[in-house]
């Protein structure tokens, strides 16, 4: 375990654990195997049947924890849960319990935290152009519920609470790479829900001491991410585009960069988060690789990824006009994270794009 991190103490009943579909991280990380080997606790993940939460629920339910899971399918899937189900094997899926549910609902948020120990907040209306189209809804759900969520936690007493935030909320902040304590103007009523997310946290810590940890997740991908409707985000779009042979459309010249980051190094820091010791909750976190790749860069990656499966795409992308919205460039510091969590990415963009395009060959070709 690297120096300086500690992990908080954990309940006392010891389940069976499994090596099934182990992550590699968690496969090396002694500290953090036993505290979840030795200790059954009691986990909410929201948004549990969408692309994040789902993959969450993978992690813990193969590593002996019990879940509760709530969803209202609005941007997630049944076929999530049940591909879950599949990979886990039916022992561990016992210690699941599904609530289908909105976290709009206050009296829904109280009882799924009741008796919990680990919350994973995940459950928001993502996309900053379906928060450019409905402003109004994505409010009511990514702050009247994240409010719900945090404040029946609170009030449950649970040992920690960790939330989905984003790095939108660095909005017109132009420098590189991003440092958490220095934002700029949200660009999208999406940023501002999230950056909301964060304020309110804070005042939780210094009203309240009850310390919820924000992961400023950037442009995370991975099995499972819903490569379908209009709001789909640019990696699963591209995948499904082109094994389909259908031309990739990128938003203006192709040459802004996002710091791309595999699910696995996801599910990592929401792992560590949960079970950081004290001093380390109650923070806002980037999440990313601490790297920059164009979209030019990635369609080209992918191409190369498809190719080496034997699916050539040769098509040029089209290009068109820039999303509003939009910021130019995106690339985290991820040495907070490093240094209190313990979070040390093990996929690079290729790794993880080699990893993803595989399930999506599986299930979308
Ligand atoms: N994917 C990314 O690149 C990224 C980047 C930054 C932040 N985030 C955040 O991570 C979280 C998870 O995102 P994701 O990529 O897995 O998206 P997703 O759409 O696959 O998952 C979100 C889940 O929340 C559920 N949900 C939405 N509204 C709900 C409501 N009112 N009540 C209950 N459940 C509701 C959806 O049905 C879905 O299953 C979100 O908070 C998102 O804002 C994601």
């Amino acid at each position: 375990m690297p120096a300086g991190h500690r992990l908080g103490d954990g309940p006392s009943s010891s389940p069976e654990g499994s090596n099934l579909h182990q992550p590699s991280w968690l496969a090396a990380d002694e500290a953090v195997r036993d505290v979840l080997r030795q200790n059954s606790a009691s986990w909410v993940v929201t948004g549990a049947a969408g692309f994040i939460g789902s993959n969450l629920v993978e992690t813990l339910l193969v590593n002996g924890q019990r879940v509760r899971g709530l969803d209202n399918f609005a941007t997630g899937h049944r076929h999530n849960l049940d591909e879950v189900r599949a990979n886990v094997g039916e022992e561990n899926w016992q210690r699941f319990d599904f609530v289908e549910a909105d976290i709009r609902d206050r009296a829904a948020c109280a009882a799924i935290v009741a008796d919990a120990d680990h919350i994973l907040h995940q459950a928001a209306l993502g996309s900053v152009p379906r928060s450019l189209a409905d402003p109004l809804t994505t409010n009511d759900v990514n702050i009247s519920g994240f409010l719900n969520m945090l404040d029946a936690a609170r009030r449950a007493g649970v040992r920690s609470f960790t939330y989905a935030a984003s790095s939108s909320t660095y909005g017109d902040e132009p420098n590189l790479p991003k440092i958490e304590d220095r934002i700029g103007n949200p660009l999208s009523p999406y940023a501002v829900t999230k950056a909301v997310n964060e304020q309110y946290a804070s005042v939780y810590a210094r009203a309240y001491d009850f310390r919820a940890t924000g992961l400023r997740y950037f442009n995370v991908f991975g099995r499972r991410q819903d490569p379908n409707g209009a709001y789909a985000a640019v990696i699963p779009k591209w995948i499904a585009a082109m094994l389909k042979g259908d031309a990739v459309q990128i938003n203006g010249d192709g040459e802004t960069s996002r710091d791309f980051c595999y699910i696995d190094n996801v599910v990592q820091a929401n792992i560590r988060a949960a079970l950081a010791a004290q001093d380390a909750r109650g923070q806002i976190y980037n999440v990313a690789l601490g790297d920059r790749n164009s979209l030019n860069d990635l369609f080209r990656l992918l191409q190369s990824i498809l190719a080496g499966n034997g699916k050539d795409h040769t098509g040029a992308p089209v290009y068109g006009p820039e999303r509003p919205g939009d910021v130019r460039h995106s690339q985290a510091d991820i040495s907070k994270a490093r240094r209190l969590l313990g979070y040390a990415p093990t996929h690079t963009l290729g790794d993880g794009l080699r990893e993803a395009m595989g399930w999506y060959i599986r299930h979308h070709s």
